[in-house]
């Protein structure tokens, strides 16, 4: 079933006396409970589409239905959970007080449930958290934080989850870890998930389907839709198929560039 659509979206900012057009005619239906990479140049909207997505922009032209409303009006139903680039955590507390957040801030004097905190320790326990429930952010390393960004955003309760580059503050070998967490994760929970990335492989290790995106004005040039078996863990990198994919996407940016 088709949940989010996007239907001929463009978007131009303007500055000064400067026009910037960030996106042209973009259209994407986005199944539901489905994995969705948006891939393509720095600049190219990545950002902006998915904030108009998430009712946090308005787009000039076209239309977006969320489960047949509004941006907005989905988000005013707290359809949508957001992972950004850098975990935004609460210094002052704890993790599991961190996970209690989108309850507290999305419900006027919301509380979680004893079954969503139980899940919220379930979720910190499979990323390799449960010692640190009582931990402060300063006292995790910059992954670990990150892990909890993304788990509460599993853990609250939103059926959309928005993430932009939520792994670009990493190293390599951590970023490959959370990728495998991640899918697991999510083979589990099946969110409705939108995936901003740089990163072609970790687009296709994830993804159903991968929006590659052009140069700026942002336009799609392809949607590819990713049919390897699930569930997905790091041997499939080594496959072929796996492989054919990163190169076809790979070779789709490499055009662009080229124009
Ligand atoms: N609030 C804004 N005001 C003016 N221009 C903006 C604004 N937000 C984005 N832009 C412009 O729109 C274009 C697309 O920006 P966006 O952040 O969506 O790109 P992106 O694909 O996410 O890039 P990156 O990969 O570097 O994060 C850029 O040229 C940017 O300068
Ligand atoms: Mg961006």
């Amino acid at each position: 079933m088709t949940y989010i659509t996007v239907n001929r979206i463009s978007k131009k900012f303007k500055r000064r006396d400067q026009i910037t057009e960030a996106l042209r005619d973009v259209g994407i239906e986005i199944e539901q409970g489905t994995f969705v990479s948006l891939i393509g140049p720095s600049g190219c909207g990545k950002s902006t589409l998915l904030r108009i997505i998430g009712g946090l922009e308005t787009a000039d032209d076209g239309d977006i239905r969320v489960g047949g409303v509004t941006p907005i009006e989905a988000q005013s139903d707290k359809q949508f959970g957001f992972v950004p680039q850098a975990p935004a955590l609460f210094p002052w507390r704890t993790v599991i007080e961190n996970m209690r957040l989108p309850f507290e801030v999305n419900r006027k004097g919301g509380r979680q449930t004893p079954e969503q905190s139980e899940e919220a320790k379930e979720l910190l326990r499979s990323v390799g958290l449960g010692e640190f429930l009582d931990a402060y952010p300063k006292e995790l390393s910059g992954g670990m934080q990150q892990r909890v960004g993304i788990v509460r955003a599993f853990a609250s309760g939103a059926p959309i989850l928005l993430m932009d580059e939520p792994f670009s503050a990493l190293d390599e070998i951590t970023r490959e870890m959370i990728r495998y967490q991640l899918v697991e994760i999510w083979e589990k929970h099946k969110k409705t998930v939108v995936f901003v990335t740089h990163s072609i492989r970790e687009a296709v290790f994830l993804s159903d389907k991968i929006v590659v995106m052009s140069n700026r004005p942002g336009r799609i040039s392809e949607i590819v839709d990713v049919d390897l078996p699930r569930p997905r863990s790091h041997e499939l990198e080594e496959t072929s198929e796996y492989q054919r994919y990163v190169h076809h996407i790979k070779g789709l940016l490499r055009e662009r560039w080229e124009q």
